[in-house]
């Protein structure tokens, strides 16, 4: 798959196929696109932790708000930051590069909220981050089971050559 045509195709998947595992090296080649994002000042402040036992993952879609469906997900990627004056769109920089990298494995991914989420220290402290880590998302990954097609505003109405008008 061709880098248009991934960032083109992916779109968040919510429903994953049951019982099927994502072989470990996938999810290390996963982890080596996000770390390789774009970050200020070429900081890297990341860390990623990867989740995979079932009952783990129970807890932590139950503790979010809107994730409850990192519960049957085959694994979950927690995206940490360094606390630091970028650190949101390092995070976010990194997210990105991971959903689209899991996108063109054949993998589904969704962002799932943990910067300025209440839970978010509640899941530093069940992961064992320090304190000076902030959680910025949380990426379920699991075989698709759904294809989704949410209405998206045309490139003509988002488009503005020149001048905003
Ligand atoms: C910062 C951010 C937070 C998000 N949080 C959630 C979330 O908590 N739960 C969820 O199901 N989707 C979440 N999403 C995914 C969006 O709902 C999704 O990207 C949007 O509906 C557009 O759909 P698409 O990703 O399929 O293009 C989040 C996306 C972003 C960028």
């Amino acid at each position: 798959m061709d880098a248009i045509e991934a960032l083109r195709n992916r779109r968040s998947i919510r429903v994953y196929e049951t019982g099927k595992t994502i072989p470990r090296d996938v999810i290390e080649t996963i982890i080596d696109c996000g770390r390789l994002a774009a970050t200020a000042r070429n900081i890297q402040p990341w860390e990623f932790v990867v989740i995979t036992e079932p009952d783990l993952l129970k807890r932590i879609a139950n503790i979010t708000e809107h994730g409850k469906h990192i519960a049957q997900a085959a694994a979950c990627i927690a995206v940490f930051c360094l606390e630091g004056k970028y650190y949101i769109e390092d995070g976010s920089a990194a997210t990105q590069n991971i959903m689209l990298a899991a996108h063109a494995l054949g993998i589904g991914a969704c962002w799932v909220a943990g910067d300025k989420k209440a839970y978010a220290d509640t899941l530093r402290d069940l992961l064992g981050a320090p304190n000076s880590m902030k959680l910025v998302s949380l990426i379920p990954l699991g075989y698709p089971a759904q294809t989704p097609s949410p209405k998206k505003r045309t490139v003509e109405d988002v488009l503005h050559w020149e001048r905003f008008g």
